[in-house]
């Protein structure tokens, strides 16, 4: 039996600009996930604070939450096996100067923090992240 698994994913303000969702999503879908949830929100400082409060004391904070907030991002669920850790791997490295060609990051990024996509690091985070984005999601 498959278990279907979820990860929260975010195409950060950069992708919205570089007008390349609909590249990201078909990227996703292409390896088999399917979109749960979908919505292009502006996300503002108290939510991007809260998504991000494991980095809170980081030199790179501050820099990363004006990102996040400057302008609207698209937030989705995605779904399917192993969600988290095959959008990670379509995603790749953090820092799209290290990810591997082929990849989200390396493809279309800017710098470590103008990274085009967020994804879920652990189910455990997905579970946190995903009830923050869609209130009463979560099965
Ligand atoms: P993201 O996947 O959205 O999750 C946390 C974000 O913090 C990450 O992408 C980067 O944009 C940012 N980040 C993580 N590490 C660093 C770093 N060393 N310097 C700058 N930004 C970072």
């Amino acid at each position: 039996m498959v278990f279907m698994k979820k990860s929260l994913v975010i195409i950060k303000p950069d992708g919205i600009g570089k007008k390349i969702v609909g590249e990201i999503i078909s990227r996703f879908e292409n390896e088999n996930l399917y979109i749960s949830k979908l919505k292009m929100i502006h996300i503002d400082r108290e939510l991007a604070c809260m998504h991000y409060c494991d980095h809170k004391g980081k030199p790179y904070f501050e820099r990363l939450i004006n990102y996040i907030t400057a302008d609207s991002s698209v937030v989705m669920v995605l779904e399917g096996e192993d969600a988290v850790n095959k959008v990670r791997s379509i995603m790749g490295n953090t820092d799209p100067a290290k990810a591997i060609s082929g990849t989200i990051r390396s493809d279309f990024g800017t710098d470590i923090t103008i990274n085009v996509v967020h994804g879920s690091d652990s189910t455990e985070s997905a579970e946190r992240e995903i009830k923050l984005f869609f209130k009463n999601y979560y099965q």
